[in-house]
């Protein structure tokens, strides 16, 4: 099992989400991300259910598994039924992957959190910009990382929502320093600086870095930005 997210970064890690590279082009598209200073590949699986979209399964994630094997490879699960997947993406070469929340919670979220290990991928949980941070909570000791949802899953491109920096700050001081928070959605360094002043050491992000005109420019300024602190 690849240990990245179980060892304290002594920099935050950014996570390009290869929702909006350009998927014609997908292994040298993540192999330039990788190569402009990437620590990892951050893949959103959408079943058109959990949210209104389809992107991508298994057979990408091996795909890019196939051409990268040194990757480090989160798999961000948007689907109503996440047991259903994990073993097809552990086959695929996942490294790691979340679920939602508002999918399984509970005895059930701890379980799939299990599996997850068993079968040798470290394992996180997400929640949504409207859940109630309380239902996560009970869970965080459970996970390597938990990833908190910065606009409503679905697409890339959206704005960034700031008042989920308040569940940031509840859980950051929960976590031990083996566990990950991660940011997901709408940001640019404007926001990664808010992120990580919150608490935040992986910073996942689409447009800010496929849709610039330099990725390794558009890295540095992710894992650079100036930790703001926003009320
Ligand atoms: C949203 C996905 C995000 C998304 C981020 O549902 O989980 O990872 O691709 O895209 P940007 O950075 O453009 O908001
Ligand atoms: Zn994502």
């Amino acid at each position: 099992m690849s240990d990245l997210f179980r060892q304290p970064p002594r920099r935050p890690l950014v996570a390009p989400s290869i929702l909006s590279a350009d998927f014609g082009r997908m292994a040298a598209e993540c192999k330039a991300v990788l190569d402009a200073g990437a620590d990892l590949l951050h893949l959103d699986v959408m079943d058109g259910h959990f949210v209104p979209n389809l992107t991508m399964g298994p057979d990408m994630c091996a795909a890019v598994r196939r051409h990268l094997p040194e990757a480090f490879i989160d798999v961000h699960l948007m689907v109503t039924d996440p047991g259903l997947f994990i073993e097809p993406f552990v086959r695929a070469g996942a490294n790691h992957l979340t679920f939602h929340v508002e999918s399984l919670e509970g005895a059930a979220a701890r379980e799939l959190a299990l599996r997850i290990r068993n079968d040798g991928a470290t394992a996180g949980i997400a929640i949504n910009p409207p859940t109630d941070v309380q239902r996560v909570l009970p869970l965080i000791e459970h996970f390597d990382l938990v990833l908190v949802m910065s606009v409503n899953p679905g697409y890339s491109g959206q704005s960034f929502i700031a008042s989920v920096l308040e569940k940031v700050r509840a859980i950051a001081p929960r976590l031990r320093p083996d566990q990950r928070l991660e940011m997901d959605g709408g940001i640019g360094p404007r926001e990664a600086g808010a992120c990580l002043a919150a608490g935040c050491d992986v910073i996942a992000a689409a447009s800010s870095i496929f849709r610039s005109g330099d990725y390794a420019d558009a890295i540095t300024a992710l894992r650079r930005a100036t930790p703001v602190r926003v009320p």
